[in-house]
């Protein structure tokens, strides 16, 4: 076994985990095949705002154990590791489109060195490991395969690596589930090291390792996913009574998650959840549950309570200021949550875009994501660089990312330059009392 690594596809998940592995005692290949994104990891940057991780990326390429590239040729036959970090999209139907996964596995098995261990990272619906094995087996070879699924979160993705709570391998050949964990080992023994680099605040943490069988490591990630939109969901249905009965959901979820066994985390109401993640993963499952004769309807549920979301915050605006059509609105936050420019399945985006079909002049803006929210935007949406110059002459702001620029927003100069006078919090970030004194109307969700 040597120590290099391939990892196959360099996204957000990829090229963090590819960046890290390089700290970690590892030469390791980024495979990118998209041009623009290759160039640019090969300056040492990411091609997408993520905290800490450039000047990570930066020494690893400078110390030359971090080498992007487009060609499976150059790096594949050398590594006794192949990570495949590929994107895993969701078919029209909700089902996971599983195309980028069976190519890489196809491309990269026909250079793989004997006894050279596969371990999928993208996350993939349960029984994927059994069809890639039974593709290597109908290619004649017989590499051990690992699934080890991925839980870090954008926006803070080197802190979920360095410090896990869990890191889980799954597989038949046990010898090579325990190569993988060490890598883990190796990257924890590294991590303080790497924390100060990227400025990442470094915890004394004693993270889980975990082996299982290949199907259990599968079904780990998406139930973990689902389980986290469930009490999403739960907290929106809630918000959703609360508005009817007065209530504060903002308190109920306080109360509700000091009890240990429910938690705090992720019950936290609004406009729902978005991403590359949870929407996609909450649909594949259900798609995995059907076709096995097994109707998820929980699932379906917290699913269907999430879609109405968007289309409930701006019914909540039309209640407070009057038919929409001749109305001007600013929409701030368009990235998915604070801390990245992704805007996959972003409530802020639908909300903008639910806004100007309904004939609402919408103007837009986001610290971060204005660019990359350009193409998912109806046409006539206005995207403004500058929050003041956004909320200017408009009848009503929402704010749907939980930004720190929106947390602490002044009022007050936002009330000067607006028309109307409301504030639709659909993060629920800030206080009614503040927004109140700044002499605006506070609409939260759920409060
Ligand atoms: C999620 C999981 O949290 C990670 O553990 C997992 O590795 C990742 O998916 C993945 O599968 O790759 P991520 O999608 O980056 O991570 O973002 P989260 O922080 O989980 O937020 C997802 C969405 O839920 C965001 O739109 C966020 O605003 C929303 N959310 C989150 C709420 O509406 N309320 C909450 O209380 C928490």
């Amino acid at each position: 076994m040597n120590n290099t690594i391939t990892v196959l596809g360099a996204g957000y998940v990829g090229l963090t985990t590819a960046a890290l592995l390089a700290h970690a005692g590892y030469k390791v290949y980024a495979i990118e095949p998209n041009k623009k994104r290759l160039d640019v990891i090969k300056t040492g940057k990411s091609f997408f705002f993520e905290e800490g991780l450039d000047p990570v990326i930066k020494q690893a390429i400078d110390s030359g154990n971090l080498i992007a590239t487009d060609s499976y040729e150059e790096s594949v036959p050398h590594s006794s590791i192949v990570f495949s970090c590929v994107g895993t999209p969701d078919n029209p139907d909700g089902s996971s489109n599983l195309t980028y996964v069976f190519s890489a596995a196809e491309q990269a098995a026909s250079l793989m060195q004997e006894g050279a261990i596969y371990v999928q990272k993208s996350t993939v619906p349960v029984r994927t490991g059994e069809r890639i094995i039974e593709l290597f087996e109908s290619l004649g070879k017989h590499f051990p395969y690992v699934s080890n699924p991925e839980f870090l979160r954008e926006g803070t993705a080197l802190y979920d690596t360095l410090f896990f709570d869990r890191v889980v391998v799954g597989g038949s050949d046990k010898k090579a589930v325990t190569t993988i964990l060490d890598t883990y080992r190796d990257l924890e023994a590294a991590r303080d090291t790497i924390a100060a680099l990227a400025d990442v605040q470094s915890v004394p943490r004693n993270g889980k390792y975990i082996a299982t069988s290949l199907n259990s490591a599968e079904l780990i990630k998406v139930s973990a996913n689902a389980f986290l939109a469930l009490k999403i969901s739960f907290a929106n249905s809630i918000a959703k009574l609360a508005d009817k009965v007065d209530a504060d959901v903002v308190e109920v979820m306080d109360a509700v998650g000091a009890d240990e066994r429910i938690g705090r985390a992720f019950l936290n109401a609004g406009r729902g959840y978005g991403g590359g993640c949870f929407p996609k993963d909450v649909s594949g499952l259900i798609s995995s549950g059907l076709e096995n004769g097994i109707d998820l309807e929980v699932m379906q549920a917290a699913q269907a309570l999430n879609r109405s979301m968007p289309g409930y915050v701006v019914e909540k605006l039309k209640n407070n200021i009057g038919e929409l059509g001749d109305k001007k609105v600013a929409v701030l936050g368009l990235a998915f949550k604070s801390g990245t420019s992704d805007v996959r399945k972003s409530p802020g985006v639908a909300i903008a875009n639910v806004l100007s079909h309904a004939g609402v002049q919408t103007i837009a803006h986001d610290p971060q994501a204005n660019e990359e929210a350009k193409e998912d935007l109806r046409r006539d949406v206005v995207l403004s660089n500058n929050i003041l110059q956004a909320v200017q002459g408009v009848d009503a702001i929402i704010i749907a990312t939980e930004w720190p620029e929106f947390t602490s927003l002044d009022l007050i100069e936002c009330k000067k330059q607006m028309k109307g006078t409301v504030l639709l919090d659909a993060v629920n970030i800030i206080e009614k009392a503040s927004a109140e004194s700044a002499g605006l109307q506070y609409i939260g969700v759920g409060r």
